[in-house]
């Protein structure tokens, strides 16, 4: 059996609609790529290039047995793989934190143009970083940013300190509830929190429910954890800092939260939505309205 062969069966078994594809996955093409990837360890342009050689008889087991798992489990390929790509790295997933596939890696490519430039940047802090992705990402293509990385949960952090020891990245790493145990200021903070409301959530297709749920769901329609760090954030920024925040599909419910505040949206050209970017003092002028919009929650939960 030839590369294309194989190819041409595992697009069709990948087809199934038991499957969805939104974990950084476009289609059952781009998945049956993803599997031939994995176990040739080539990229896509040597594998189209091959295309007419023949697979030794392991790697076809292989290629069917990941597929059969992720029929069976609908897990996203990237944890029946146990690997994923992200901004252009190799990264170990699975049920430990959410599969990479942030707008972020766009960002991270192009040295954040035309908002910062990377020579002016000396420490970051990717806060809920999962397994680690942005942060060691960050760190990766610029050596000369000290960079912190943090998050609530143990088990995404243990595998950021696996991901950070693969790809030899110094990032320290943080246990802490949003700012609690952070005790530095930084020229950049990036985060993609959770952001999903209950509601929301419920919905979603089986993929997401293998996530870890603490990644995906926050209180107030999924507004809670972004107006907390808008509110935190600027006694943890140097005075020139910038944040940058992604709320995904939440940024209309956003715009609408704070109907005195202009966004700056963040365009990009390889897909993806929903980070915004924000500086300092913009967050400190309007510090009042996170707060408010924090207090009726808690007035709300009270009752
Ligand atoms: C949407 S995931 C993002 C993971 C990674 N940064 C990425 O882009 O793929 C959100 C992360 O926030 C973490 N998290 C949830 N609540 C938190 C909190 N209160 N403080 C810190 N991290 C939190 C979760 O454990 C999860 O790893």
């Amino acid at each position: 059996m030839t590369k294309e062969q194989l190819f041409i069966q595992l697009v069709e078994q990948l087809s199934s609609p038991k499957l969805f594809y939104g974990h950084g996955v476009v289609d059952a093409q781009d998945e049956a790529m993803m599997v031939l990837m994995h176990i040739l360890k080539q990229k896509v342009d040597k594998i189209l290039s091959t295309g007419q050689e023949n697979i030794a008889q392991p790697y076809i087991d292989k290629a069917r047995s990941y597929v059969e798992q992720r029929l069976t489990s609908l897990k996203p390929m990237a944890y029946v793989l146990g690997e994923v790509n992200f901004c252009g790295l190799s990264f170990i997933s699975d049920e430990r934190a959410l599969v990479p596939r942030s707008p972020f890696a766009e960002l991270i490519q192009n040295g954040f143009k035309p908002w910062l430039n990377m020579k002016n940047i000396h420490s970051a802090l990717d806060l809920c970083t999962g397994g680690g992705c942005l942060g060691i990402s960050l760190a990766k293509y610029n050596k000369h940013i000290k960079v912190d990385v943090s998050d609530i949960s143990d088990d995404a952090l243990s595998l950021a300190k696996e991901n950070k020891d693969k790809l030899s990245v110094e990032v320290k790493l943080i246990q802490s509830d949003l700012f609690q145990n952070i005790n530095d200021t930084y020229d950049l903070i990036i985060t993609n929190p959770p952001y999903v409301s209950q509601t929301e959530y419920d919905e979603l297709p089986d993929e997401y429910k293998t996530e870890p749920k603490l990644g995906l769901v926050a209180d107030q329609d999924g507004l809670k954890i972004p107006v907390e760090i808008m509110l935190s954030a600027p006694k943890y920024l140097s005075k020139k800092g910038i944040l940058f925040l992604e709320v995904g599909y939440s940024d209309e419910l956003l715009e609408s939260a704070f109907p005195a505040i202009s966004f700056e949206w963040i365009e990009f050209t390889s897909g993806g939505d929903g980070v915004c970017v924000i500086n300092r003092n913009t967050l400190i002028e309007h510090e009042s309205l996170f707060q408010s919009f924090l207090n009726k929650a808690s007035i709300l939960e009270n009752c």
